[in-house]
């Protein structure tokens, strides 16, 4: 069974507190949170006071993902204000081991952030260090787009290099995950399922969870 984590980009900020109770009662296994700078992608979203407020509520556990220039800068911040698992950009960094080195010493779990023409191949020297992969289905900066097929094969190649690695390092997909394509995704090595409109663009989001989370089956070794 995959996890889900619910993008909350694109929710209706008007009504955050009820946003997040509503994923507490939910089949979500984490948050996810997209912090973005106008700098590496051409939108910005929101920064720490949100991920404060949302730290307070939230019963799950929040996956902040970074879309930040340098984001070395600012890991311990991350930590203070409620990240339990950071994921920054292989692309935004100049020194990514050491940026994963910081993330690991502020107590959180590491992740790597793939954008959809970065390869694989390029994570080899941080296997034995990272907790997570996000491979981007989409360009990041923006919610609402068109799921990228390359990355199922993407997808397929990274569960290859895992078992040779021979670590519990979760594949996180983002960007334009649904109904139709999660299936594919899961039997390709996803563990971890990012969805934002397709929570909650639809009317009833606790069901579209539940309905990506029941369609997200698998046997998955390391996953219960
Ligand atoms: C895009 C973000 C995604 C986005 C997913 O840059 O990283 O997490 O919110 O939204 P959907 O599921 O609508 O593609
Ligand atoms: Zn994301």
């Amino acid at each position: 069974m995959a996890y889900i984590a619910p993008s909350i980009l694109n929710s209706d900020f008007r009504y955050l507190g009820k946003t997040i109770e509503m994923l507490n009662r939910s089949d979500a296994d984490w948050i996810h949170v997209d912090v973005m700078d106008g700098v590496f992608v051409p939108n910005i979203s929101f920064g720490f006071p949100i991920l404060k407020a949302l730290k307070e509520d939230s019963e799950k556990p929040l996956d902040v993902h970074l879309m930040i220039q340098n984001p070395g800068n600012y890991i311990d911040t991350f930590k203070a204000f409620g990240a339990d698992r950071l994921t920054v950009h292989y692309e935004a960094c100049t020194h990514i081991h050491r940026v994963i080195q910081q993330i690991n010493k502020a107590g959180m779990k590491a992740g790597v952030a793939l954008n959809p023409g970065t390869p694989i191949y390029l994570l080899d020297d941080l296997l034995h260090s990272i907790d997570q992969v996000l491979l981007m289905s989409v360009n990041p900066g923006f919610g609402g787009q068109e799921f990228l097929p390359n990355t199922l094969k993407k997808t397929a190649q990274m569960s290859e290099r895992i078992a040779e690695a021979r670590r519990p390092i979760l594949t996180v997909i983002d960007g334009g995950v649904d109904e139709s394509n999660c299936q594919e995704l899961v039997q390709a090595g996803a563990h971890v399922l990012v969805a934002g409109s397709f929570v909650f663009q639809s009317s009833d989001p606790l069901l579209s969870i539940s309905a990506l989370k029941k369609k997200s089956t698998h046997s998955l070794g390391y996953l219960s």
